[in-house]
């Protein structure tokens, strides 16, 4: 099988931009698709500060900084990834959203042998694969948040997806984006979520009744249990509306009452206190 070089990323929010730093970092040919123009443009700023930003630390030399942003190109037509060799869908968590990328991917990827990943922390790749005419090329691919930090990658595989197509998956972000990954049942939460999000709800809860203030819920686990982040200022980092679509996908299937989101956390959401991407959630973020 012949080595992945040209990628393609659909969504440019808190996963896309880490996701389309790595890969360029990792020498492919990066082709991103926004939302819209303004997207699009932010997308490019966001890239070339971010980039800016390790070469400032001595991370990356000049050279490789420029050659990483000559590698990336931003638009908003899902048309322009007809020929790429592997697709990470990391738009917003919705299944009707993502099946819409998915149906128009399936159609406008040209090559049999292409990887379509998703992001996705909850939803069935199966239900992503079941609108397509190939579900065999249709991947999970769970990256962590920070994407360039954490070395993390779940590889889901679904009833129908192909061994090639995972094994290909793997290859690419093991040898060329040199993350570590570990391959897991297309279930609800894949693995790592199983575990985390009914572990995050219950910090939730226990904020709401009173146990103890959000610092110290979070000094309880970092102090505590050797945890680098408390439960809460994780929420934060991942974002509330993210966590909510997470846990009422997981819901939705398990029927599990720990995966429910507490009702606390919806009226956050409701407020736009979203985590550190609007300044304020458990925390404040100036
Ligand atoms: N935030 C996390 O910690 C985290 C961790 C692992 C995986 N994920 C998953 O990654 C995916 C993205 O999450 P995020 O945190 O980056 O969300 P986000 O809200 O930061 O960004 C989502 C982006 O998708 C864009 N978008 C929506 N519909 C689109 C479309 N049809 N075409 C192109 N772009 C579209 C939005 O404009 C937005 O920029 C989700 O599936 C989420 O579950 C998130």
């Amino acid at each position: 099988m012949t080595a992945i070089e040209r990628v393609g990323v659909v969504g440019t929010g808190t996963m896309g931009g880490g996701l389309v730093q790595v890969c360029a970092l990792a020498g492919a040919d990066v082709r991103v698709v926004a939302s819209g123009r303004a997207g699009a443009e932010r997308a490019e700023r966001r890239l070339a500060q971010s980039l800016d930003r390790q070469w400032a630390k001595g991370r990356i030399t000049e050279a490789e900084r420029n050659a990483a942003v000559a590698r990336v190109s931003f638009g908003t037509d899902l048309k322009s990834l007809a020929d790429r060799q592997f697709v990470l869908e990391s738009i917003t968590e919705s299944l009707p959203a993502k099946q819409d990328v998915f149906r128009v991917l399936d159609e406008v990827v040209e090559d049999p042998a292409a990887v379509l990943a998703s992001n996705t922390s909850s939803i069935p790749i199966a239900s992503l694969g079941s609108v397509t005419r190939d579900p065999g090329r249709v991947v999970g691919a769970h990256f962590f948040n920070p994407v360039p930090v954490m070395p993390l990658v779940e590889i889901i595989g679904s009833l129908c997806t192909s061994a090639a197509a995972s094994d290909r998956a793997e290859e690419f972000v093991t040898r060329t984006l040199g993350k570590q990954v570990i391959r897991v049942g297309d279930r609800p939460g894949f693995m790592v979520n199983a575990l985390l999000v009914p572990f995050l709800f219950s910090a939730v809860r226990m904020l709401d009744a009173g146990v103890a203030d959000a610092e110290d819920v979070d000094r309880g686990m970092t102090l505590g249990c050797g945890h680098p982040m408390g439960p809460l200022a994780l929420l934060d980092l991942i974002g509330l509306d993210v966590i909510v679509a997470v846990g009422e996908a997981m819901y939705a299937e398990s029927r599990d009452p720990a995966c429910a989101p507490p009702t606390l956390l919806l009226r956050m959401v409701e407020c736009g206190l979203t985590g550190r991407k609007s300044g304020r959630g458990f925390h404040t973020y100036p």
